[in-house]
């Protein structure tokens, strides 16, 4: 395994956020976070990636406890792209996406040719090879995005957490983004865990699901299997069916918007 944790629960002062919540994600594995706002998903990534540390349980990558490495060792396995990442507001995004290569490099060591080539396809990858020079503060909120999903890939961790990545992206680049995920873990074997909102995406896009509620696994395994659990409907109190689009494409589930324009009852 290349990323898992078990039993992990963290706590916000007296509020549980996430309780008892084991992974375990293969090399090359794409895995989707899913469930309801507030249900743990950013918890459970932030812990991942040994940001907060948890009351109980523990995290490994590559078979090491990630609360006993430092955030270069880590770095170099694993990068991160938060919900709401933050810089400074003069930062450009080269600074940003070359920052990206910190574990890499090291504060006072110059940038090798490889470094260079790391961070020209991190910013092709995302579509901003002539936003080098712009200002974060200068970019719409999708530019902003891919920016910093081009400063994690820039670290060409084997493992990329991701919280999010596509939410603030028009559907050609939220579609773009999720075939660079695919390609990432195909053709390089890197294993990557995202906290997504829209199913149908998680579903065609990823290998396992794991569904979160509040702060509790209720679902570990297949798109095709949790399709036949009736979960969705229950943990996200909407009404809708899975239906098989085509032969070999993955279920689809469709939402019943009836239930948002009609009065409560
Ligand atoms: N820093 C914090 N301090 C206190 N409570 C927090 C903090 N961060 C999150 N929480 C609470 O912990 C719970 C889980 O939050 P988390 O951010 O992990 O949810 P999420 O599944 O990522 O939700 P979303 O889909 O809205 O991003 C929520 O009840 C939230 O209010
Ligand atoms: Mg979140």
């Amino acid at each position: 395994m290349s990323l898992s944790c078990s039993g992990l629960s963290v706590t916000y002062g007296a509020r549980k956020a996430l309780t008892n919540f084991n992974l375990a994600v293969a090399p090359g594995e794409v895995r989707a976070l899913i469930g309801p706002n507030g249900s743990g998903k950013s918890t459970a990534l932030q812990a991942l990636a040994g940001l907060i540390r948890p009351d109980e349980g523990r995290a490994d990558i590559d078979g090491a406890p990630i609360a006993v490495m430092s955030r270069r060792d880590i770095a170099r396995r694993l990068a991160f792209l938060p919900q709401q990442p933050s810089a400074p507001d003069e930062m450009t995004v080269g600074q940003l996406v070359r920052q990206g290569r910190f574990a890499h490099v090291g504060l006072f060591r110059s940038y090798r040719p490889e470094d260079e080539a790391a961070i020209a396809w991190a910013l092709e990858s995302t579509g901003l090879s002539d936003f080098a020079e712009r200002g974060l503060n200068e970019l719409s909120g999708g530019e902003r995005q891919r920016a910093w999903i081009s400063a994690a890939l820039a670290q060409e961790a084997q493992t990329l957490l991701l919280d999010e990545p596509t939410s603030f992206l028009d559907i050609g680049y939220q579609i773009e983004v999720l075939d660079l995920v695919h390609r990432l873990s195909r053709d390089r074997g890197v294993s990557i865990v995202m906290a997504i909102h829209d199913l149908n995406q998680a579903m065609s896009i990823c290998d396992r699901i794991s569904l979160l509620n509040h702060g509790m696994l209720a679902f570990d395994g297949e798109p095709r299997d949790l399709a036949a659990t009736g979960l969705i409907e229950e943990v996200f109190r909407v009404k809708g069916q899975f239906v098989q689009i085509a032969p070999h494409a993955p279920p689809h589930f469709d939402v019943e918007l009836a239930r948002w324009t009609s009065p409560p009852s």
